[in-house]
């Protein structure tokens, strides 16, 4: 199946000051990628539903909400506005609250999400991805932008595109941490759809530029996989 990669700027490598600004900065993206922490989840805080809600006011592109927040099913729907919603599997008690999560997501007329870090294993979702619209593989560890990607993560990417790809599935596999012309190419090959690129785009000399490098490099990157 010939899949259109989709790339994600994520504002958290944005100047918050100027979020319409940044957001003009990169015309071509197909998403925006908004990154809420809550200080207990990660180890860090960037913002919560006011500061998304400007985001979104600012913008018709579709936004891709990723919550790195404990007690999801108690926040998430307050993001139904939004057009993705994607919550931490090891934020909740298994994978039936994941599900459950996902299905209460849809039914506010959102898509729905679930990450998973580095290391948690992929095989628990595999047999449940019909629930899901996005899967997203933790490429670095979640919490801050600027490190280095995990190049071993793309092992679950395979499991993932194969399982989807095997049962028809819409399902889309994203990725976030550490990409950029360097290593979009690889997760391409393994079957990522939605890259998420933080400081690779927003540090670039010429973000909008950037963006389209990386859909080309991934492009090519899907026709010769
Ligand atoms: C990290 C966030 C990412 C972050 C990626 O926890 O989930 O979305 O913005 O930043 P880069 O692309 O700089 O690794
Ligand atoms: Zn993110």
């Amino acid at each position: 199946m010939r899949r259109q990669p989709q790339i994600a700027p994520s504002i958290l490598a944005a100047d918050f000051a100027d979020i319409r600004g940044s957001i003009a900065l990169v015309p071509g993206a197909d998403w925006l990628h908004i990154d809420v922490m809550d200080g207990h989840f990660v180890p860090n805080l960037s913002f919560g539903l006011p500061v998304a809600e400007a985001v979104r006011r600012s913008t018709d592109t579709f936004l891709d909400v990723h919550l790195m927040i404990e007690d999801p099913a108690r926040w998430a729907p307050d993001y139904a506005a939004f057009g993705n919603v994607t919550f931490h599997l090891e934020a909740v008690a298994d994978v039936d609250a994941a599900v459950a999560l996902a299905t209460t997501l849809r039914e506010a007329g959102t898509r729905a999400g679930v990450s998973i870090k580095p290391g948690t294993p992929v095989e628990p979702l595999l047999d449940h991805l019909a629930s899901f619209d996005t899967v997203l593989v933790m490429s670095v560890e979640p919490g801050f932008g600027g490190q280095s990607f995990m190049p071993e993560v793309l092992d679950k990417v395979r499991a993932l595109r194969a399982r989807i790809d095997a049962d028809g599935l819409d399902t889309l596999v994203e990725i976030d941490g550490g990409i950029g012309p360097d290593t979009v190419g690889v997760s391409a090959e393994a079957g990522v759809d939605v890259f998420v690129a933080g400081s690779s785009v927003f540090g670039a000399e010429n973000p909008g530029s950037r963006v389209t490098e990386l859909r080309t490099t991934a492009t090519r990157a899907v026709a010769g996989a």
